[in-house]
């Protein structure tokens, strides 16, 4: 059977496998074990291949479904096959640590996908994470945001997020929808000064690549009555980073309570200069978009105008990296509700008849403002009352 032929899941275990046997071969030659020693332990290894399974060492989590488990090499039963080497030839226990290290870190680079389950628990206790450390082999999927098609050009996703009840739930959405899209590098920038734990274990956790930084809104604007520029400072600090590395591509600001059709993204992705597409559940008209007449723009459809050249809707534009990079005075003004038109204004040389129009002529709705509910934060916990119980895990997860 040849390569080609094989599942992705086959050639997972054979990938893994050949891992084993050049790590196996290295530690031969630095200690003397012969290679035919190991080749007898690596049998194990070979049938628990066959089966994509490793039944034939003790299973540490027999909890769960049994298919499950058999498709699973976990850390644990990485450790039990180098724990019987250690045993039959005599590898220092220090070796077979390093050994587990390395093993467990080739397996999650062959394309399965890894969860590292980040636990409070497991940041506490540093050499618990890899305990948790699960690989996949049934399940070969490779994730779209993970395959990386050079003839895709980057797109970069800029999402300005807070700290409040909904940020998480918010993220895991839009982390869903990222997911399945390819040559995605999402920009998460949070108003605040100093990144907020629990975002970063969680976009570590989506596989996803990113970025987590950080950009407070001035004090002087915090300070202001009255609608105050939200999102500015973490756009701006998204264009920043853009500036400084990205050369290519396409960038869209894409807040973390809309809901996005994944069929938009494949359209931002051919901009040009700038596009823009219709918004829902938008405004008073329910809509923002362009005004489209026989192919043509014609003029723009929102429920607030307010004297704005372009009023559009944030999630309803995209545009180039290059065109942008040949404007370094670009940016978004701090005025509340007039960011999208103070931004594309600054895009000068661009009028609104230049703009691309995606979604089918603005005939399809492929972007939605849907806001979530707003949460009060939580009450605080009551620690006489809940000390050493779950719920002080929990309360560290909730705002
Ligand atoms: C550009 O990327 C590098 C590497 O990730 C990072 O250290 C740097 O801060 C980025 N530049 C800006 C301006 O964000
Ligand atoms: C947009 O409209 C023009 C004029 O009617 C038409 O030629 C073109 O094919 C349309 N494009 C799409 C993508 O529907
Ligand atoms: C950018 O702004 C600076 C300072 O305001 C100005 O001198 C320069 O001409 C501007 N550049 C462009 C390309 O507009």
């Amino acid at each position: 059977m040849g390569i080609d032929t094989m599942k992705p899941s086959m050639k997972v275990g054979v990938v893994a496998l050949v891992g084993v046997c050049v790590i196996l071969y290295q530690y031969h030659l630095s200690l003397g074990v012969r290679f035919d020693q190991l080749a007898d332990q690596l049998s194990s290894f070979d049938s628990a291949a066959v089966s994509y399974g490793i039944a034939n060492i003790p299973d540490a989590e027999d909890a769960g479904d049994a298919d499950n488990d058999h498709n699973k090499i976990t850390v644990e039963k990485i450790r039990a096959a180098v724990q019987s080497v250690q045993i039959e030839h005599g590898l220092s226990p220090q070796i077979g640590n390093v050994l587990v290290q390395e093993l467990t870190s080739i397996l999650s680079k062959t394309g399965a996908p890894t969860q590292v389950r980040n636990t409070e628990e497991s940041t506490k206790h540093p050499s618990r994470i890899s305990e948790t450390t699960t690989v996949n082999l049934a399940s070969t999927r490779e994730l779209p945001s993970q395959r990386s098609n050079s003839l895709l050009k980057p797109l970069y996703i800029i999402t300005p997020t807070y700290r409040r009840p909904e940020q998480i739930p918010e993220l895991t959405r839009m982390s869903h929808t990222l997911l399945l899209i390819e040559n995605v590098h999402w920009l998460v920038i949070e108003d605040a000064k100093t990144p907020t734990k629990e975002v970063t274990k969680f976009l570590t956790r989506t596989g996803l690549k990113f970025e987590h930084l950080t950009a407070p809104m001035p004090v002087k604007y915090k300070q202001k009555k009255g609608a105050k520029p939200r999102g500015v400072s973490n756009r701006n600090r998204g264009l920043k980073w853009i500036r400084a590395n990205a050369t290519d591509g396409v960038f869209y600001f894409a807040d973390d309570d809309n809901t996005y059709d994944l069929d938009l993204f494949d359209e931002i992705r051919e901009t040009k200069k700038v596009s823009m597409f219709p918004v829902g559940l938008c405004t008073k008209f329910g809509l923002s978009s362009p005004v489209v007449k026989d192919g043509k723009f014609i003029g723009f459809y929102d429920g607030w105008v307010a004297g704005r050249k372009f009023p559009v809707d944030m999630a309803g534009f995209a545009v180039n990296v290059k065109f942008l990079l040949q404007r370094p005075n670009a940016t978004m003004p701090y005025r509340a509700g007039f960011e999208e038109d103070g931004f594309l204004r600054s895009l000068a040389p661009f009028e609104p008849h230049e703009i691309e129009l995606l979604a089918d002529n603005c005939t399809r709705i492929l972007a939605w403002h849907t806001q979530t509910k707003k949460n009060e934060p939580s009450a605080p916990l009551d620690m006489k009352l809940y000390r050493s119980t779950n719920l002080v895990d929990l309360k560290q997860q909730i705002v």
